[in-house]
């Protein structure tokens, strides 16, 4: 058990002797681990850390440039901004398989990184924001397990980048990093996010990952957002988002028969996402998100609420 002060005390120097005259890269996703790796780094060494941030294609409305903001302008650190959306889109073409997705993304996330990494020479470290339960969850995951998803905060990168690796939060869990990110002076907006899964609005699309169909769960989860928000519920649930389904139903609208796709709605209560339990949201609150994506997103006739708790469903859907 740590408290927030004294893990600085202890870190920020321990960073610095490990670094040495050296150079470190992380990759900076704009969530609250990754961001207090960066911002830790930059407070243990300066600018010889350096902070890169992949646009996937499948962050959320507004995400990219939110993220951008804040690493440029209120906590200004070595940050390197790559725009990646075609590239992974082209490569997703067609792609259908859970499994195929997280992987394909991996791969290139990690060959984009990597090239983004050589580009700064003489880099010899590679921080990542693995948290405890991550360690816990993929020593766990060595048996038939493994298999169930492949998980894809730990490991991956390391393996196949000629550095070594600083993991300077595996020793504590997701509230004690939320302290830590206000002791670091990082926004509300990251310290409060909710936990986005690196594979994105890909893992949230059954089936085909379409710019098309980006651009309809983007709407709906904008909505989710909002109106999670506005209720003050927000901050109240471990994650709170929308997800689309390949299937079409019938509806009607006006006089009109109309044919359109499904909005799934996950809304989860958890203390480190190992386990989870649906969260029992007012009726009002379900009324309104569900009233407004379907007149609001065009493509969009019914939303249904997801009751399954993790175990046995797991709080994506792929
Ligand atoms: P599941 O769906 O396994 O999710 O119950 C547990 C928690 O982990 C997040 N998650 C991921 N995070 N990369 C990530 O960084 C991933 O591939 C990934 N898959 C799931 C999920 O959002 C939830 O908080």
């Amino acid at each position: 058990d740590w408290s927030m002060g004294s893990f600085m005390e202890y870190i920020i120097p321990k960073l610095r002797e490990e670094v040495g005259k050296n150079k470190v890269v992380c990759a900076l996703s704009g969530g609250v681990d990754s961001s207090v790796v960066a911002v830790l780094l930059h407070r243990a060494i300066g600018d010889k850390a350096h902070a890169i941030f992949v646009d996937n294609g499948l962050l959320r409305t507004g995400e990219a440039q939110e993220v951008k903001e804040v690493f440029t302008k209120k906590i200004p650190l070595n940050f390197h901004y790559v725009d990646k959306t075609k590239l992974f889109l082209k490569h997703l073409k067609g792609v259908i398989d859970p499994e195929l997705k997280r992987k394909i993304i991996g791969n290139l996330f990690i060959d984009v990184f990597e090239q983004e990494a050589k580009k700064i020479k003489n880099v010899s470290f590679l921080a990542q924001g693995t948290l405890y339960p991550d360690v816990i969850e993929s020593v766990s995951f060595k048996g038939p397990a493994a298999i169930i998803k492949s998980h894809h905060n730990v490991g991956g990168l390391p393996e196949r980048m000629p550095l070594k690796l600083i993991e300077p939060l595996r020793e504590l869990f997701k509230d004690e990093v939320r302290i830590l990110a206000r002791e670091l002076g990082l926004p509300e907006v990251i310290i409060k996010r909710q936990p986005f899964p690196g594979p994105g609005l890909a893992i949230r699309i059954i089936g085909e990952v379409t710019p098309q169909r980006l651009s309809i769960l983007r709407k709906a989860d904008k909505i989710v957002l909002e109106e999670m928000r506005k209720a003050n519920l927000y901050d109240t649930v471990w994650q709170s988002f929308a997800i689309l389904l390949p299937i079409k139903t019938v509806g009607v609208m006006g006089d009109e028969r109309t044919y359109q796709h499904v909005i799934a709605l996950r809304v989860v209560e958890s203390v480190d996402g190992m386990t989870a339990d649906w969260a029992r949201l007012p009726y009002n609150i379900l009324e309104r998100i569900s009233n407004r994506i379907i007149n609001e997103v065009s493509g969009i006739n019914r939303v249904v609420y997801d009751i399954s708790s993790k175990p046995p469903s797991t709080i994506e859907w792929e």
